[in-house]
């Protein structure tokens, strides 16, 4: 048995998460979807197969987690809907990026608030969690919300102000994996390699280097230096990419991010 969990915003996210809490063995009596247009609700009820219904407030009422997978900016609105049927016995667990735990305490009250950012890798129970606990959650109902969480990954607990790198780390983190296999794969047909080749060489090498760097006790500075003979290709090609600015790169597309995501939260959260 089950903690029953609400989902509440039947989009990408949305389903990643019902469709990984089916696979941890959640039975689909046990959980809701709740979409705001007809034609979402059919084709997710139709794809996932979990009761998808159009009311976000039927859909909370009585279920002891109800997850927040609504963009930054339909929270509000989302909070209005559902106020009346939010109790203390429940868990807010929310996803939504930049949304402090703050907004839903002031429009709950004393309700357990668990804020998280998973990513998309959630579709292989590959996503990595970060979560925060507001001021109300307490032991179980934190337990609660990470165990719906954990259905697609892994979890670490950082504090509230931390999420917002977070976004812009793991959150976004798969974009910048997939842009540098664009590159990569661009640069591989530029050097004569048909593309068909380039994508099977660049995706399995991405694949084997995520395995390499998720399964061993080993950095990726070690990882790095372990391929990199003085004189040879590797140092080559890390050469151009260090003195070509690659670091300060990546850290101002992070800091980026992170500004963003701070952003949507103060819009969301009615500032400017
Ligand atoms: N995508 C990611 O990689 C990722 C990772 C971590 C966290 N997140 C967070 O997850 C949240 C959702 O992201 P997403 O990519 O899944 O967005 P999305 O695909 O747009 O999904 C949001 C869904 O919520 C529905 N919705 C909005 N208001 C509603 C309401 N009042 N009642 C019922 N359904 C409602 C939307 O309906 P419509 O179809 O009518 O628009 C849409 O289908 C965001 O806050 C984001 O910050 C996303």
């Amino acid at each position: 048995m089950h903690d029953t969990v609400a989902v509440l915003g039947a989009g990408a996210i949305g389903e990643l998460l019902a469709g990984g809490l089916l696979r941890a063995g959640w039975e689909r009596r046990e959980l809701v979807l709740a979409a705001r247009r007809p034609e979402r609700q059919k084709e997710i009820e139709l794809r996932v197969g979990v009761r998808t219904v159009l009311d976000a407030a039927e859909a909370a009422r009585g279920h002891r987690v109800v997850v927040v997978t609504v963009k930054p900016g339909d929270v509000l609105s989302l909070i209005e809907q559902i106020r009346p049927v939010i109790t203390s016995e429940q868990v807010i667990l929310s996803l939504a990026a930049g949304v402090s735990t703050q907004v839903f305490e002031e429009a709950f009250g004393e309700v357990a608030v668990v804020r998280a950012m998973p990513n998309t890798p959630a579709l292989f129970d590959e996503a990595i969690s970060a979560y925060c606990v507001g001021r109300f959650a307490g032991r179980e109902a934190v337990g609660a919300a990470v165990g719906v969480l954990e259905a697609v990954g892994q979890t670490i607990l950082l504090d509230e102000p931390l999420l917002d790198a977070v976004t812009a780390v793991s959150g976004t983190g798969p974009a910048y994996v997939f842009l540098l296999a664009e590159a990569l794969i661009e640069a591989a047909i530029r050097e004569g390699i048909p593309r068909h080749a380039a994508e099977r060489l660049v995706k399995q090498t991405a694949r084997g280097a995520g395995m390499l760097l998720a399964d061993l006790d080993t950095s990726p500075e070690q990882l790095r230096a372990q391929v990199t003979s003085p004189g040879g290709t590797t140092a080559a090609a890390v050469h151009v990419l260090e003195e070509r600015g690659f670091r300060a790169l990546v850290e101002d597309a992070v800091r980026a991010a992170a500004e963003r995501s701070r952003e949507l939260g103060r819009r969301a959260e009615g500032g400017s």
